[in-house]
């Protein structure tokens, strides 16, 4: 079984193609962050544009690489929320073109649910696990920070989530503010790596009777402020403010993460998103936890298709497919 993976969510045009197993055969992303850089963050009309304009060309590559050809391919799947709706559509369309034409299964994905099977796919450690669960998720991208709780495949319980900002959005508009453009994490990490934790305490919010909610909001406008505030330290601390911000962004995923790992009494942890390729984040679960914890392999934190192709074979095999009528949902909802 030969599965296609279409991701055009948000700003990345992507397409991968995958065997059942989740085995890799090609996975080729076109970035548009050339386009966007000069705007301070991601445009939506010129994000739809350009996967308009890619997306024959990815698919193309994506074919090439693998060594097949559009008459091998079995399933299509592709995310169709959450995200920038005109730039969903393209993707969605193009998935429905494909399935019609080929007359094969269309199976829309959750990207969220893209993101938990970045895990399962080759090289990952739970590559072919049969049974990790319960299994507790941490979901940490620039949209998105939340707890999820899988008792088995395809199945979501929602533990917590952030009460304003998500986490890489306090990251980036950090970032933003210190000068670097979209996305603003790995400059942050770049920047920290050499810096003091400890150079300064910015804030750690709890909420009492919520011990699973986050809220980054405060985090980034106390950033934002401290830098008005210190423009003169700037210069000459930039990574030991990068690397404290990080680490209050980092404790806090941690705190809750582990509290609800405990409560819920889950066998083993995945962190996925953009921010779960974050050095700092994965060493202190590393030194913090006592339970394993997961991450998806090198480059597959960020955005791509094979991560969708993935969770696309999933759906298909318990025999959820979607037909033509599926429509790209911009608030989709993974639990
Ligand atoms: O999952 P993703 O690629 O796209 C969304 O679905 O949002 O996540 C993008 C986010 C951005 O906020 C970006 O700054 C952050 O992931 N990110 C990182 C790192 N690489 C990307 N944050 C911290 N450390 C990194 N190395
Ligand atoms: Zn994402």
């Amino acid at each position: 079984m030969i599965i296609l993976g279409i991701e055009t969510s948000c700003d990345d045009t992507a397409v991968a193609v995958l065997n059942e197993k989740g085995k890799i055969l090609s996975n080729v992303l076109s970035s548009q962050d050339e386009f966007h850089r000069d705007f301070g963050g991601i445009v939506p009309e010129i994000a739809s544009r350009k996967h308009a304009e890619l997306i024959g060309y990815v698919l193309k590559e994506a074919l090439n690489l693998s060594s097949k050809t559009l008459k091998d391919i079995d399933i299509v799947s592709v995310t169709y929320g959450p995200g920038l709706v005109g730039s969903l559509l393209v993707g969605v369309e193009a998935a429905k073109a494909i399935s019609f034409s080929l007359n094969i299964p269309l199976v829309g994905v959750n990207h969220l649910e893209g993101h938990i099977y970045s895990l399962f796919l080759e090289d990952s450690p739970l590559y072919q696990t049969s049974n990790p669960f319960p299994l507790l998720i941490l979901i940490v991208s620039g949209g998105h920070t939340e707890l999820v709780l899988m008792k088995q495949h395809l199945s979501y319980q929602l533990i917590g989530k952030t009460r304003d900002d998500a986490v890489g959005e306090a990251l980036d508009k950090f970032a933003r503010a210190l000068g670097y453009s979209y996305p603003g994490g790995p400059a942050i990490e770049r920047l920290g790596s050499k810096g003091d934790p400890h150079f300064y305490r910015f804030p750690r919010l709890n909420f009492k009777g919520s011990p699973y909610e986050f809220s980054y909001s405060g985090l980034k406008t106390a950033g934002i402020y401290y830098l008005n505030q210190h423009k003169n330290e700037i210069e000459k601390h930039i990574s030991d403010i990068a690397a404290s911000f990080e680490e209050a962004l980092t404790d806090i995923l941690v705190q809750r993460t582990l509290r609800a790992a405990k409560d819920f009494n889950v066998k083993a942890i995945g962190v996925v998103g953009g921010v779960s390729a974050n050095k700092r984040l994965r060493e202190k679960f590393a030194k913090k936890s006592a339970m394993d914890v997961y991450f998806p392999g090198p480059n597959f934190s960020m955005d791509n298709a094979a991560m969708i192709a993935m969770a696309g074979a999933m759906r298909y095999k318990a025999g959820q497919t979607s037909d033509l009528r599926l429509d790209a949902v911009s608030r989709l909802k993974l639990a």
